[in-house]
């Protein structure tokens, strides 16, 4: 395997690699690409992705970064490894790949878009990311 930046060409990939890392069954891989999409086109050299010797996209990261009175930040807005390639070591290198390309820009604050669910918890945790105090709200009609 390797890292790369994301391309254009790997769209539809890693908008089936969404549906899979997360198991959906309920949406279109049209609107899974549309959203990939929206975040590539953000910040492409922020987006990178595992590709395996036979081309086939096995996970991918999409960042974008901000910068505000306290500096750099980082933002990871998805990390998807496909269930298959888990546990290999792939969301550790996406993410080490990922501030490695922000690396010249001095001090860099990462903050994953993370739910509240313990598994990603843990991931991070073992990163050596620490919890932070920001609280999320959502309003439905
Ligand atoms: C979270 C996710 C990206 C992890 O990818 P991965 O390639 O399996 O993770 P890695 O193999 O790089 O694991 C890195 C470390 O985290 C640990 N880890 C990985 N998944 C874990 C889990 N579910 N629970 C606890 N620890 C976990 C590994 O043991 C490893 O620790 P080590 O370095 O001490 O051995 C992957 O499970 C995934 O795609 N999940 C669904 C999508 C998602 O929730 N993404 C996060 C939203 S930003």
């Amino acid at each position: 395997m390797s890292i790369s930046p994301m391309q254009a060409a790997d769209l539809d990939a890693v908008g089936q690699l969404y549906l899979d890392a997360y198991a959906v069954k309920d949406w279109s891989l049209e609107g899974a690409v549309r959203y990939v999409k929206k975040f590539f086109d953000f910040e492409p050299e922020r987006c990178r992705v595992v590709r395996e010797e036979d081309g086939s996209i096995t996970g991918a990261i999409l960042g974008f970064t901000f910068e505000r009175e306290k500096g750099m930040t980082l933002f990871i807005q998805e990390l998807i490894v496909a269930p298959s390639a888990r546990n290999r070591g792939y969301g550790k290198k996406l993410v080490s790949a990922l501030r490695e390309s922000t690396s010249h820009r001095g001090k860099v604050r990462v903050k994953p878009l993370v739910k509240a669910d313990t598994s990603v918890l843990n991931f991070y945790n073992s990163l050596g990311f620490e919890r932070d105090k920001v609280v999320s709200f959502t309003i439905e009609d």
